[in-house]
């Protein structure tokens, strides 16, 4: 990893239920994370309420996984970035591959976004990543290209912003990208951020990795260079997964 404070999220996506997230929180609640990695966790909105008042705050921030592209109005649906900062979630991941592609979700929008979820006073998680076929096609870059120029075009300060790279092939299939294929594309993100914002900002700049990080593949990936931390799906569900994880890079 680099300089950078190791980041480690919990995406918990469209799962749990009174019940399970009533453990999960116990669980995480019971394990040790290292005082210098910072930890999120995302629930669904419906359980951000419980998992604030219950959930360790010495140990764990707080994180939405989405929100809408402006202010509070005639919305139906929506959570807007500043309900959320008025409710004291800190956090939100944005862009995620799922969004993408299942709500339409473009370039411009996903940037949109956060620059409006950063003007509120939000942290971010912008998420970036390749489909297999992109990849295999050789268009790879180019999609990253245009996933971070849009953000760069909009996102004025870039202090609270992580990105997370998520290869879609890699997304809840079991199939991780090698330390190697990860690391590739995180130095050229990194480069990438270099070039349009200069290294005063690349320099603090999380970019996270997210695909299939389990227990067991979290240490190999952490010790890559240019890896400051993961974003976790699956693995987040059980809570002893993912203090393993946010131990990985001790
Ligand atoms: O946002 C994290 C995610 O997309 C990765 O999911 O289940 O492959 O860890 P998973």
């Amino acid at each position: 990893a680099s300089n950078a404070k190791f980041f480690v999220g919990g995406n918990w996506k469209c799962n749990g239920s009174v019940a399970s997230v009533r453990t999960l929180v116990d669980e995480l609640n019971s394990g040790s994370v290292p005082s210098g990695v910072e930890v999120v966790c995302a629930p669904p909105f419906i359980y951000i309420d419980y998992v604030m008042q219950h959930l360790d705050k010495d140990k764990y921030q707080l994180s939405a996984q989405n929100c809408w592209i402006s202010g509070n109005g005639a919305y139906t649906g929506e959570v807007s970035a500043e309900q959320l900062h008025d409710f004291g979630v800190p956090w939100v991941i944005l862009g995620h591959s799922e969004r993408r592609s299942l709500c339409g979700e473009s370039n411009a929008t996903v940037a949109k976004k956060t620059a409006h979820a950063l003007a509120a006073g939000l942290g971010v998680i912008a998420c970036v990543g390749e489909t297999l076929d992109q990849r295999n096609s050789g268009s790879m870059f180019q999609v990253l290209d245009g996933q971070m120029q849009a953000l760069v075009d909009e996102v004025k300060d870039w202090s609270k912003v992580v990105i997370a790279y998520e290869p879609v092939w890699a997304i809840g299939t079991g199939v991780v990208a090698t330390p190697e294929q990860a690391q590739e594309v995180h130095a050229y993100l990194r480069q990438f951020c270099q070039s349009k914002l200069g290294f005063g900002v690349t320099d603090t700049l999380r970019i996270i990795y997210g695909g299939s990080v389990n227990d067991a593949n979290c240490k190999e990936l952490a010790l890559m260079e240019d890896i400051d931390g993961f974003l976790v799906g699956g693995a987040s569900l059980k809570g002893s997964s993912f203090v393993t994880i946010c131990n990985a890079a001790g």
